[in-house]
């Protein structure tokens, strides 16, 4: 297979011939690859040249407007990719058009901001006793990751289930989802092989989604039998209608949980598992987010009013997503001939957003490496592009769970700050999967204060 970049009309396309490609891949790997490609372009598009599969790197806030926002009827996600992706989340929250239109209407409103007041006691509640149960480890080293899971887990079982999951069977739906997410990067990489010709990852692939039935069918047969009054995600998408009128199928509901999982829960963990390591490797951050703590909570319990309050910490948390962009991809295809500043796009192309280099833009990000909160006042949040900052999309299919995850991530950051000391047990280095996260677990070591 050959791996180019091409060149293209105005120097507007950027070309990196197959060696580099492949000895960048080889020497610093695929995040390395990303990186060099972002020096090179600053902004500019590049076409990747990978034989049957040639995506173009979408980057510059600009083109970003063109693809998400005025022309956006014009790039679903019907990209080769999401094709991948959409056998596990199938054509409702994860999908695109009425389906997509449909299941996105009923969450809008279960993601409200009424809703999310609602749940906050609930939500509260929840990290209050993951936190508690984190401090018969104080002083041994915990995985982040792992325990940054386990509290997301226990925050989505009552918003989303209603709390109708049996104890472990969270814990395995959760294996379970990201096993099966874990198993689509081979299909994702060569979407251009067809699904009846075998490849790694299809078994573990079946395992999984069957696992996911086996735990939330029975879920969906005790809510429709209990005919539950509840605020629960489940509950709304059973009162909810689909793009034809009637009530959603118990298929079409599984799949909008599942994609909610798949969008949600990974994620957020991986974000918060960053979160750690950003504190706690700028000690003059870490010190200001605990005087704030200090300040905003004190010694009584955690409250919901406490999220708005804890201005710098929610600075911290945006300045996390944008040197760590766990969703570092976001593709879309082309479904017309265009041209995007000077470069030709052709119907049928796949398009990959990357927010991870837009947001190392040195033309909006002065000095783009450096960890700085500060940029996230509401003075330079405000003379900014509105592009130029995306971790969580932009446009129709903008995140529905961002301002959740504001509010369970300074909820958990100040639960634990309060607490604990937390150090950092070893070095941290990134990878690129599906997701931007760490290469090795992280250890944190929890000094109670
Ligand atoms: C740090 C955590 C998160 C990150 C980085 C993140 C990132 C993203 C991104 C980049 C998209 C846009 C995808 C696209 O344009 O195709 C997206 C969509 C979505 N996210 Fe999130 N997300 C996070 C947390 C959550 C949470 C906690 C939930 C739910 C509880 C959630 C639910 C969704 C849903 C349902 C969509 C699809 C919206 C649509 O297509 O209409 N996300 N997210």
């Amino acid at each position: 297979m050959t791996a180019t970049v091409e060149a293209g009309p105005a120097d507007r396309l950027h070309s990196v011939p197959l060696r580099r490609v492949v000895g960048q891949v080889r020497r610093a790997g695929p995040l390395g690859l990303l990186d060099g490609l972002g020096d090179r372009a600053r902004g500019q598009i590049v076409r990747l040249n990978l034989g049957p599969f040639r995506p173009f790197l979408v980057t510059h806030p600009d083109h970003l407007q063109h693809i998400l926002r005025t022309h956006a009827a014009d790039y679903p996600r019907g990209a080769a990719m999401w094709s991948a992706l959409g056998r596990l989340t199938g054509k409702g929250i994860g999908g695109e058009g009425a389906q997509w239109h449909a299941s996105r209407e009923i969450l809008q409103t279960a993601f409200s901001a009424g809703y999310l007041k609602s749940m906050s006691g609930q939500m509260i509640d929840s990290i209050t006793g993951a936190v508690d149960d984190l401090a018969a480890r104080a002083g041994q080293p915990i995985d982040a990751g792992v325990e940054m899971t386990r509290v997301v887990q226990r925050v989505v079982d009552p918003v989303f289930f209603g709390s109708l999951i049996p104890d472990g069977e969270g814990d395995r739906l959760g294996e379970a989802v990201a096993t099966a997410m874990g198993s689509l990067l081979w299909r994702m990489a060569m979407p251009f092989v067809p699904h009846a010709v075998p490849m790694p990852g299809d078994r573990p692939f079946k395992r999984a989604t069957r696992t996911v039935n086996e735990i939330l069918r029975p879920v969906l047969a005790q809510a429709r039998k209990d005919q539950r009054d509840g605020a629960d995600i489940v509950t709304k998408l059973m009162r909810g209608t689909g793009a034809d009128g009637q009530p959603l199928t118990d298929d079409q509901i599984c799949e909008d949980i599942v994609a909610l999982f798949v969008a949600g829960s990974e994620s957020s963990a991986i974000a918060l598992t960053w979160i750690w390591v950003s504190i706690v490797q700028h000690a003059d951050v870490y010190e200001r987010v605990r005087a704030e703590v200090d300040a905003v909570v004190g010694d009584g319990p955690l409250r919901r009013e406490h999220v708005r309050e804890l201005t710098y910490t929610q600075m911290v948390l945006r300045e996390v997503l944008r040197i760590y962009s766990v969703g570092w991809a976001v593709p879309r295809m082309a479904t017309k001939d265009d041209v995007i500043d000077g470069v030709e796009i052709p119907a049928g192309s796949t398009l990959v957003i990357t927010p991870y280099l837009t947001h190392r833009l040195e033309e909006f990000w002065p000095d783009p490496l450096k960890f700085d909160p500060d940029r996230f006042t509401r003075e330079q949040v405000r003379a900014r592009h509105p592009l130029a900052y995306m971790p969580f999309g932009n446009g129709a299919h903008q995140c529905l769970g961002e301002a959740f995850f504001h509010q369970e991530a300074a909820l958990i950051v100040a639960g634990m700050l309060r607490r604990f000391d937390v150090a950092l047990a070893g070095p941290v280095a990134p990878k690129l999967s599906l997701t931007l996260q760490p290469r090795e677990p992280v250890e944190l070591v929890l000094t109670p204060r």
